[in-house]
């Protein structure tokens, strides 16, 4: 071979490695790839963890936290982070929708705060885009438990805050017991060091440890019914419990109206969805950033009752949902009864390089069915 040739060669060869995924040569996608890299229209790996999909007039708006290297980069350094796409493979990088304030330690979302699994939805009567997200106070840890809210008259924002805090202060459950809707008989509650509720501790007392102060708020999700009635879905009581919140008429509120479901459950990463008239509910347990198996459950209305079902996944990797946690989940336009599984697997030691599971949801009867798949298309469901 000539040396022409070899330089040649040489260039073919770097070229092919090149157009894997540089920020020079965008790839067009055709398929979905759970687990790896999945680039935008610049090449970037998609930074939206924790996210939700809105749909607003044929384009799907993809919210997410924007993480950073390192694992400094699971706190809030810059904001929401927000993509948008007509086919759901490729998506266009829409910048941050909701920016971190810098400069203002004090501020709720100040820069280094943690703000976690953003929801967008979209309001017909305000015509306002409303993002709820949890959120925990800089320097705070995960002790705050708060849930956010913001607003924006485009989907892509600028999504202006506008306040965050406990939920529900001084309301009592649609679905406790009379006899238990008073602070009489609240023993307290010991610190909690494991995912169970202590020997002896019962769950409706852990509820009244935030009566007054207002239930905690974790990982969360928002769902907007037929009705146009719109619910937060959130982890309260140290995540031992559930709460489904009915949200007001412009969705930036609570109404007090609320049902504490799974007690004790220590359930995280709520997803929901409605199909044939049931809702349908796709959770982890508690183990943070460590993959655990999912949970799944059905209930006839949104305010339960709901039966707990099998873990949704089978095969290899059931018990740990092939290493991702729950995000969120999409109903798939034009094609009804489809619904597509958002989950994060989480990489906290690098959270920018956390990467995306989302899989074809099936259903034998009432239960949902999540299988592995290297490689699919929306063709497939
Ligand atoms: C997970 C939760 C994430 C994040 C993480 C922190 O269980 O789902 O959103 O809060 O814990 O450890």
């Amino acid at each position: 071979m000539t040396n022409t040739m070899k330089s040649l060669l040489a260039l073919c060869l770097f070229c092919g490695a090149g157009a894997v995924s540089t920020a020079e040569t965008p790839v067009r996608h055709t398929s979905f790839k759970p687990g790896e890299i999945w680039t935008d229209n610049n090449g970037v790996h998609i930074n939206a963890h924790g996210g939700g999909i809105l749909y607003d007039k044929g384009t799907y708006y993809w919210y997410g936290e924007h993480k950073v290297e390192g694992d400094a980069g699971n706190r809030a350094q810059v904001g929401v982070h927000c993509y948008s796409s007509r086919d759901l493979y490729n998506w266009k990088d829409e910048g941050i929708a909701l920016k971190v304030v810098e400069g203002d330690n004090s501020h709720p979302i100040a820069k280094g705060c943690i703000l976690e699994r953003p929801k967008v939805v979209y309001n017909k009567k305000t015509k306002k885009y409303v993002m709820w997200f949890h959120l925990e106070l800089r320097g705070k840890g995960y002790g705050s438990a708060y849930a956010g809210v913001a607003t924006a008259t485009k989907p892509t924002g600028p999504f202006t805050f506008l306040k965050a805090g406990r939920v529900n202060p001084g309301k009592w459950p649609l679905n406790m017991d009379k006899k238990d809707q008073t602070m009489k008989t609240f023993k307290g509650v010991p610190g909690l060091t494991s995912s169970a509720l202590p020997e002896g501790v019962r769950s409706e007392d852990m509820f009244k440890k935030d009566f007054e102060k207002g239930q905690m708020s974790r990982d969360m999700t928002i769902f907007v019914d037929d009705d146009g009635k719109a619910y937060h879905i959130y982890s309260s009581e140290e995540n031992s419990t559930t709460h489904i919140a009915e949200l007001t008429p412009d969705y930036t509120e609570h109404t007090g109206k609320f049902v504490r479901v799974f007690p004790g459950r220590f359930m995280e990463a709520p997803a929901i969805f409605k199909h044939k008239g049931k809702y349908y509910f796709i959770a982890s347990g508690c183990t943070g950033w460590a993959p655990n198996a999912a949970r799944s459950a059905v209930a006839p209305r949104i305010a339960g009752p709901w039966t707990e079902l099998k873990n949704p996944c089978v095969g290899p990797k059931a018990g740990s949902t092939f290493g991702g946690q729950s995000t969120y989940i999409l109903p798939v336009q034009g094609k009804p009864g489809k619904f597509i599984f958002m989950a994060d697997i989480w990489r906290p030691q690098n959270a920018i390089d956390g990467r995306y599971m989302w899989l074809p949801i099936q259903f034998d009867g009432d239960q949902i069915k999540l299988e592995w798949k290297d490689e699919w298309k929306l063709e497939d469901m």
